[in-house]
């Protein structure tokens, strides 16, 4: 049986953006890509990205030769085509004829044509052309053997402000409130400030120098998700009707802003992102941990099937600040690291440089040396060979017992809150990956879930800073606990309902039950300040000693929870700083203020070690070494990964392991060299 997401190829997909439209006017080229692709052991190139204007140069005018060839020649190399919609940039011609299609920025200034990633969604006439060009592509190749995937546009993003998108606002907005004005005036607080609407019309989306409260700026965003949504399932459409079997994806952008990819995955059959750590400029094991916080965020957008990674760079990026070389064994490190996470493929951006325009010194399998010695083809190359090997991995997930809370909707809910401090700080990103950090370095596999997602799955659900609560998500929090679940909550959580409007009566709100705590105030210090928390002498977690807080420390008091820790100074201190309270046959506990890195990684070590939770490789690894582990049910795939420059010493004990790719028996101590890795099988 066939694992893998994608029926036609029971393999690892390796290969990235082809974009042989941009040599047309060199025969032999696409010979000459071929020959190389089989080199780097590529087997499934994204063709047609950015390519409408090749396929569609006039109006109802169109040039499928050129394709044609791509597709055939990829098919007869036994490798598949990853075959994009172009609606990800336009042609200049529909841009004129067309201004309809053309973005309206939030200052209410219309786009020139140019760039990409610039269309408005709502546009009929836009969809209109988008589905006339996707049912051509559907149609002539619907029974092309090279056909394996859809890639949908490229990178969704953005806003329009134009007519129609905030005439389809308005229309939203009365779905939402049940055509009851009242009731949207209520939801948004309207009577602050005189802001109250007495008819529909006079709703505006957010400006600059217009409206821009948070409860309609957190509407307009969830809208621009539905829109985008909307746009996403008409480009479908024609692909459903020619290819019902070939599944559809888009390249997604890590923790993106501007769209809530929980309701993006939903309409997508594979999830796929595009990632560009910037390796060796600080600390690549604390980045390692960032970007495997997003691959497990990616693998669990569809609750933890695999994933792809649709776009990576071999070798440098021209657009972050520095274009720092891969260092050697990097390339290989960091494209394993994603299969590790759950990916089954490894994609670049680019395989052969583009020799003109805004991205022609963006690294790329293929230089503009136009042959195969270099340094950065041959760790391609390797790479290759080594995915060869790793079909067994194909469609294997990664089990995890703790997930962590990552949510847009609260996240938007928070960015937008003026207070308790306003200079970027609050910073939920960041945080929920700082609480993610000591399952990285213990090897502890965990989900990236939204606040509706099934907490019974897990043992331990940790969710910081949980500003917003939708209806019913307290609700399923206490009974998680109830039912045995251990939780963790912070500082700032419980502060506001679904539109943004406080809970009355005290915080966390609907969440003081479970936790056990009221939280009165928060001092949000300034850059240079901290306090301490100390242990109390025989707690139940047996930490001891003092850990340093900043940023924000919540004054509680603790109604039915128990004291772990207490401040240590300014007024407050003795009051509570970390409390648990226990509901039933769980355990809730509460950090009210942030701490440094040091306190989480003792307390998440003592709560691992309390629940009993298993990691890849029953060992201590040394620091900036992880191990992750992949499940087919029957064989555990454990990758492990040096993230440091020098070589590092895992102990495996009497255990016997084997090498998936010398397929030699492994135990004892196992080195690793600087940005080594190694896949072990159990
Ligand atoms: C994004 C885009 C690509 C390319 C790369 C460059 O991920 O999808 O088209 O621009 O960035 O890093
Ligand atoms: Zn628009």
């Amino acid at each position: 049986m066939n694992k893998s997401s994608l029926t036609k190829c029971p393999h690892m997909l390796h290969g990235g953006d082809y974009n042989p439209d941009q040599w047309q006017q060199m025969p032999g080229m696409l010979d000459e890509d071929m020959r190389l692709m089989r080199l780097a052991g590529c087997n499934a190139m994204s063709v047609g990205i950015f390519a409408w204007t090749a396929l569609e140069p006039r109006e109802g005018h169109y040039t499928f030769d050129w394709l044609d060839r791509v597709m055939d020649q990829l098919a007869a190399h036994e490798a598949y085509a990853v075959l994009a919609t172009p609606s990800g940039a336009r042609p200049a011609w529909l841009s004129h004829q067309y201004p309809e299609v053309l973005r309206v920025q939030a200052n209410r200034v219309r786009n020139l044509h140019g760039g990409r990633h610039n269309h408005c969604y709502t546009s009929p006439v836009y969809r209109e052309k988008v589905q006339q060009i996707n049912s051509q592509l559907a149609e002539r190749y619907q029974q092309h053997p090279a056909l394996l995937l859809w890639h949908l546009s490229n990178e969704y993003g953005g806003a329009c402000y134009c007519p129609l998108c905030e005439a389809a606002f308005r229309q939203w907005l009365r779905a939402r409130y049940q055509d009851d004005l009242n009731a949207l005036n209520q939801a948004w607080y309207t009577a602050f400030w005189s802001h109250t609407y007495t008819d529909w019309s006079q709703i505006e989306a957010p400006a600059p120098q217009g409206e821009g409260f948070n409860a309609l700026h957190l509407d307009w965003r969830r809208f621009c998700t539905t829109q985008t949504v909307d746009f996403i399932k008409a480009e479908l459409a024609p692909l459903r009707r020619f290819t019902p079997d070939i599944p559809a994806t888009t390249n997604l952008m890590g923790t993106y802003d501007g769209l809530d990819y929980w309701k993006l995955a939903p309409v997508l059959d594979v999830i796929s992102w595009d990632s560009y750590p910037l390796w060796h400029h600080g600390n690549d094991a604390e980045l390692a941990a960032e970007i495997a916080f997003v691959h497990n965020l990616n693998r669990s957008l569809k609750g933890g099937k695999p994933f792809l990674l649709m776009e990576s760079t071999p070798s440098v990026t021209n657009w972050q600040p520095y274009g720092k070389l891969k260092r050697p064994g990097m390339h290989i490190l960091s494209s394993l690291q994603a299969i590790a996470h759950g990916s089954d493929s490894v994609q670049y951006f680019q395989w052969r440089k583009s020799r003109g325009s805004s991205e022609q010194l963006h690294g790329a399998v293929v230089d503009h040396v136009g042959h195969e010695h270099t340094r950065v083809f041959a760790d391609v190359a390797e790479l290759g060979q080594m995915l060869a090997g790793l079909d067994d991995v194909v469609g294997s997930s990664v089990p995890a017992e703790v997930a962590l809370i990552f949510d847009w909707e609260n996240r938007w809910a928070l960015d937008d809150a003026a207070g308790p401090r306003n200079d970027g700080k609050k910073d939920y990103c960041g945080t929920c990956h700082q609480h993610s950090v000591p399952f990285w370095q213990l090897g502890i596999p965990y989900d990236v879930i939204n606040m509706d997602g099934d907490f019974s799955r897990y043992k331990l659900i940790i969710a910081p800073m949980l500003y917003m609560l939708r209806p019913g998500v307290a609700e399923r929090l206490t009974a998680f606990v109830r039912a045995g679940g251990v939780l963790v909550s912070t500082y700032l959580s419980g502060w506001v309902n679904e539109s943004t409007l406080c809970f009355l009566g005290g915080f966390p709100g609907p969440l003081r039950e479970v936790l056990g705590i009221w939280a009165e105030e928060i001092d949000a210090l300034g850059p240079d300040d901290s306090n301490t928390m100390r242990f109390a002498d025989e707690n139940t977690l047996g930490l001891h000693g003092d850990y340093r807080l900043h940023t924000f420390c919540e004054r509680i008091h603790a109604e039915s929870a128990r004291v772990l820790a207490t401040y240590t100074s300014d007024f407050y201190a003795g009051e509570p700083a970390l409390t648990v309270n226990t509901l039933e046959q769980g355990e809730a506990f509460y950090l009210a203020a942030r701490s440094d890195a040091a306190f989480l990684s003792d307390f998440y070590r003592t709560l691992a070690a309390r629940l009993r939770l298993r990691p890849a490789l029953p060992t201590v690894l040394p620091t900036g070494v992880t191990a992750q582990r992949r499940s087919d049910g029957q064989s555990d795939f454990i990758f492990v990964m040096n993230f440091t420059s020098e070589e590092q010493a895992v102990d495996l004990g009497e255990t016997c392991y084997t090498d998936q790719f010398s397929r030699e028996a492994v135990s004892g101590v196992m080195t690793l060299p600087g940005y080594g890795v190694r896949v072990i099988v159990r």
